[in-house]
């Protein structure tokens, strides 16, 4: 049997980041608690807690130092946090940081914003919050006709078309193509593709390997944003593929059959869940 393991599967630059920062903060302060997950995965998420890291709902309940995770936060989050006293460590991806300042740029500078992303993910929650009054989001097609006519309501006619960082590309591209040809002809619209790089390559990789295997494993909180696009591009072009957290969840028996395996793992999967299913397979 041929095992493909992807290149840039596992932890991305801001995942890492914030992981690291993390473990030094905790050496650094008693009393440590972040606010929501730090990154979308049940295993760094317990092996923070047996570290002594607090994962906190509400930011009420903070008590001295507080991490924004890497996701980010919406702007009356740091409102809070400065009422409360609380001192901050912004473990924040800079690229999504940089996200922030386009959006509050283009807003103070009038433009009518569109975040195509999904509409629960705390990224998107967070990144809304500094597009100003005049902004909508945009997760399916179905939504498009809709924030057209409030578009037009408003009467701005110039538009910026901004991304969560970990959307399908795919789909990005999908939804921009549909509101350029229906949005009306004296609108103005930029395009800022803020996909990230890191997701980019994570979801051609996992393309170009589900097209060439007979089987293809994604490992990945089953939770996490990024880790779901990839099994989606994984299952479209793999007609047999899976979604795992860890080694524990895969059938030796019934893998016995293929020949080749591809293995892909999302940006919040630490290295020790692929080495752990890599190690699995080489049982057979
Ligand atoms: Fe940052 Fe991209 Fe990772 S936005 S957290 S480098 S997926």
């Amino acid at each position: 049997m041929e095992i493909i393991v992807g290149k840039t599967a596992g932890f991305c630059f801001g995942v890492a980041n914030a992981i690291n920062k993390t473990i030094e903060a905790l050496g650094k302060y008693d009393d440590l608690c972040c606010l929501g997950e730090l990154v979308h995965n049940n295993l760094v998420t317990k092996d923070l807690e047996e570290h002594g890291l607090r994962f906190i709902d509400n930011i009420e309940n903070a008590t001295k130092n507080v991490i924004i995770r890497a996701h980010g936060e919406p702007e009356e989050t740091y409102k809070k946090i400065n009422r409360l006293n609380l001192n901050k460590i912004d473990l924040t991806c800079p690229k999504v940081m940089k996200i922030h300042d386009i959006a509050k740029q283009y807003s103070q500078n009038g433009f009518y914003i569109i975040l195509i992303g999904q509409k629960e993910h705390p990224e998107t929650i967070g990144t809304i919050s500094y597009c100003g009054k005049n902004c909508s989001i945009i997760q399916k097609e179905e939504e498009i006709d809709d924030v057209l006519n409030k578009i037009k309501k408003s009467g701005i006619k110039k538009i910026l078309i901004i991304s969560q960082t970990t959307f399908s590309l795919e789909k990005f591209n999908i939804i921009t193509n549909i509101i350029s040809k229906n949005i009306d002809k004296d609108c103005f619209i930029e395009l800022n593709n803020t996909i990230c790089s890191a997701t980019k390559q994570r979801q051609e990789e996992t393309y170009e390997i589900a097209k060439n295997v007979e089987f293809m494993i994604i490992i990945g909180g089953k939770h996490s944003s990024n880790t779901n696009k990839l099994y989606n591009i994984a299952n479209e072009n793999c007609k047999n593929s899976i979604l795992i957290e860890n080694e524990q969840e895969l059938d030796l028996n019934y893998l016995k059959k293929f020949k080749s395996i591809g293995i892909m793992a999302g940006a919040s999967t630490p290295e020790k869940s692929i080495k752990s299913v890599v190690e699995m397979l080489n049982k057979i």
